[in-house]
């Protein structure tokens, strides 16, 4: 098949670990006959330098023409001053908005090999397998905001629209797992979350009559992700408590590194990232974990073109590459040898033309 890739580099390590999901996704081509016409564009601090916005037209205009957009990450100490006219961030958010990708799927599945890099027991950790469904374009990332000399406001909004449509995607992805969804909120506390909980509850009763659904306040489910992790399959947030729930739940996996991500909305167009930041501080050093890049790469190959026996080849691979023992540094134990972001990449590519 022929398909449009957008690739979004991005500030810090992003363009180090994009660059190995484009040797991955260009493998994959011609391995299985494909023509992907990977078209990279400035995105983030890097395009806020080169042309003052972090989201230039020509940027947003070929991701809407995109099949699927592949985005390192953003962001960096160089814009993140708190006068800041423009931040990476911002962008960020408008690309969510303007493709429309509500639906942020964070899979956290722990493999084998990666038991022991997790600070957590291992034998908590074993045969977990998550899925964050977040809801990525609403919520207090997106209400007003306001500021005075003395105060500061950032508004909290959320319609039955917005929910509805989450949890549909929910309680989808729910019937082709454990058929378990766990829904989290603040509803003693807020009253967007006593929304949430109350169309949540309506559109699972009338529509997923086969999903068990719980309902979780988010301080519980902060401990329980820890506590009994095996326990939970889909978890069901609004947009800031899945930021942070899902940065706690990488550590169950080993590191934020290794997690993929997919955000989804009505249509087949995703964008794709790893759910780390730019990590300024390794930034340029060539040892940044690629495989949450990789792993996005393979989610937008099932999910935006669906090629789902070529996102299973790169899923292998990699899952391959980690049992022979393949270590960058964040995922390596103490003496175990380290290998850079493209000696990943080159593990990996070596068992996808295998
Ligand atoms: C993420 C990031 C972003 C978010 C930032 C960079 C705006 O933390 O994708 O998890 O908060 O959504
Ligand atoms: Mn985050």
């Amino acid at each position: 098949m022929k398909a449009l890739i957008a690739v979004l580099g991005g500030d810090g390590i992003g363009p180090d670990v994009v660059a190995q999901a484009v040797r991955v996704l260009g493998a994959t081509a011609r391995h299985f006959g494909h023509e992907f016409e990977l078209a990279p564009a400035l995105f983030g601090g890097a395009a806020i330098d080169a042309h003052g916005d972090g989201l230039p037209p020509a940027t947003l205009d070929l991701c809407k023409r995109a099949d699927g957009v592949l985005l390192g990450a953003i962001g960096g100490p160089k814009w993140s001053a708190p006068d800041a006219k423009a931040r990476p961030e911002t962008a960020l958010l408008r690309l969510r908005r303007e493709l429309g990708v509500y639906a942020n799927l964070r899979p956290v599945a722990v493999h084998p090999a990666l038991r022991d890099a997790s600070t957590i027991k291992a034998d908590v950790l074993d045969g977990v397998d998550l899925l964050f469904v977040r809801e990525l374009t609403g919520g207090i990332y997106f209400g007003e905001k306001r500021r005075t000399a003395t105060d500061a406001t950032d508004v909290c909004t959320y319609t039955v629209a917005e929910i509805e449509r989450v949890t549909r995607v929910a309680g989808t992805l729910a019937r082709a797992r454990r058929k378990r969804v766990t829904s989290i909120d603040k509803s003693n506390v807020l009253e967007t979350s006593r929304l949430w909980r109350s169309v949540v509850e309506r559109v699972i009763a009338t529509e997923f009559p086969d999903i068990a659904l719980e309902h979780m306040l988010v301080d519980a489910a902060a401990m329980h992700l820890i506590r009994r992790p095996r326990e939970f399959d889909v978890l069901l947030t609004e947009n800031m408590f899945g930021d942070i729930l899902t940065d706690e739940a990488s550590m169950l996996a080993g590191s934020l590194g290794v997690l993929p991500s997919a955000a989804l909305g009505d249509g087949s167009r995703g964008l794709y990232e790893p759910i780390h930041g730019s990590a300024p501080d390794i930034a340029g050093r060539g040892i940044a974990n690629p495989i949450g890049t990789i792993l996005s790469a393979a989610l937008l190959l099932r999910h935006s073109l669906g090629l789902d026996t070529e996102a299973r080849a790169i899923e292998r691979a990699v899952s391959e590459a980690l049992e022979a023992g393949a270590r960058t540094a964040d995922i390596a134990g103490p003496g175990v040898p380290v290998m850079t972001t493209g000696g990943m990449g080159e593990e990996i590519l070596k068992r996808l033309r295998a």
